[in-house]
């Protein structure tokens, strides 16, 4: 036991860390290790800010935001979508206040510099004669899209994608990428370190007793052994089926410890739903039209994740994203956004409540356990527990996280 508010050292906490253990109290309490997970993760990796349908018309913006962290992504005049950091240039006030909005100029409301939809700065009052505006603009935020959906980086020189896009390029165009829309977003406040919550999407060890709902449609919630008998005849049915082979695409993972360096991880796989479910929903049956060039339901569902906060669950049907983003040490914000086919009329393709029913009950069950998980961790007797073999992918994770911080200076 510690003396309260003693943390150890980062590099000691990494030194110390044990192989097929879950992590020691200080990574979910020490402000070092929180600072490092900044500059580390938060500031280097590629994050979904959300998506283009959020921004129908010239002058839409919605704020993305973290820790204390917050960027403005705005759709300009010339059509295209920027991102900026939403600090004014003169004081660096927050210039946008309002979560979203629709503005003609981004206009700070300190002392009124107004910027123009491109981030470059149109009017400084009262400024002296040698006060240059051109180099004044706000600060550009990397931004890139997959399909519609907007990722950014508050790096640098940013992780590359090239691999990820040139991999995954047949999955985009088969789902429809570039042809769906924000049919929901929800954010669910947690209690809870935002570690705890990534690393509670990183295994199915507790969607069994924790989520009914879910393991009545998902195979991954059995044993490892049933899992993996029940996905080689699902594959081996999709062979069989000429018109289904499409969805079978090749399994991906350079995810977290196996990237290349300068690359951004990425994972993709397709994975069977039980047996008869078509879809995640209250009866198993579909609840939206098809997406992309899907010609029909094949009994499965796609896992794709793009860097470390970054989550979606492709069904034939609807799409759905989920990002964890760290409030502060210890509370973090989860995002769900459910999408369909751009196209798709609600009251009359689908139905908002039946869409989201499976997933806003799935993740009210999450942050309850999540938040039971910090409350035991903060205890003075908690201790690093030993992970199960269903908790593979959350060792993957915790390899991936330590030597992520491990090079923090
Ligand atoms: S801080 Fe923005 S105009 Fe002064
Ligand atoms: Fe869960």
């Amino acid at each position: 036991m510690q003396p309260p508010n003693h943390h150890r050292p980062l590099k000691q906490l990494l030194a110390d860390y044990k192989h097929g253990y879950s992590l020691e109290q200080d990574f979910y309490k020490s402000p070092e290790v929180y600072r490092a997970e900044m500059q580390q993760i938060f500031l280097k990796h590629w994050v979904l800010a959300g998506h283009t349908s959020q921004l129908p018309n010239a002058g839409d913006y919605f704020l993305f935001e973290f820790d204390v962290e917050s960027v403005i992504v705005v759709r300009t005049k010339d059509g295209s979508v920027k991102a900026h950091m939403n600090v004014c240039r003169h004081r660096g006030s927050r210039v946008c206040l309002e979560k979203q909005g629709t503005a003609q100029a981004l206009v700070c409301p300190y002392h009124a510099w107004t910027y123009d939809l491109d981030g470059s700065l149109m009017g400084a009052r009262q400024m002296a004669d040698d006060f240059d505006k051109s180099v004044n603009g706000l600060h550009p935020v990397h931004l890139k899209m997959v399909g519609g959906l907007i990722f950014i980086s508050l790096a640098e020189n940013p992780l590359s994608l090239d691999t990820m896009f040139a991999d995954l390029e047949n999955v985009f165009d088969l789902f429809g990428f570039d042809n769906m829309k924000v049919a929901h977003h929800q954010s669910y406040a947690i209690d809870a370190n935002w570690k705890l919550a990534v690393e509670n999407y990183q295994e199915c060890y507790h969607c069994a007793p924790s989520h009914p709902e879910f393991a009545k449609i998902h195979a991954m919630a059995g044993s490892p052994a049933k899992f993996q008998a029940c996905k080689e005849s699902y594959l081996a049915s999709l062979d069989a089926a000429a018109a289904s082979t499409k969805t079978k695409t090749r399994e991906s993972n350079a995810y977290f410890d196996l990237a290349e360096a300068g690359d951004e991880g990425y994972q993709y796989g397709r994975n069977p739903l039980l047996q008869g479910a078509l879809s995640g929903s209250h009866n198993q049956g579909p609840v939206a039209p098809l997406l992309g060039k899907l010609e029909g339901y094949d009994g499965g569902a796609s896992e794709f994740m793009l860097g470390p906060m970054s989550y979606f669950l492709i069904y034939d049907d609807h799409m759905l994203a989920y990002r964890f983003t760290p409030t502060s040490i210890d509370t973090c914000k989860g995002d769900l956004y459910w999408f369909v086919r751009s196209d798709a009329v609600e009251g009359k393709d689908y139905d908002k409540e039946k869409l989201t029913w499976l997933w806003d009950v799935t993740i009210k069950a999450d942050e309850e356990i999540i938040v039971n998980n910090q409350k035991g961790v903060n205890s003075h007797f908690y201790a690093p527990g030993r992970l199960s073999d269903m908790e593979y992918f959350e060792q993957h994770f915790l390899n991936w996280y330590l030597q992520a911080i491990g090079s923090y200076k």
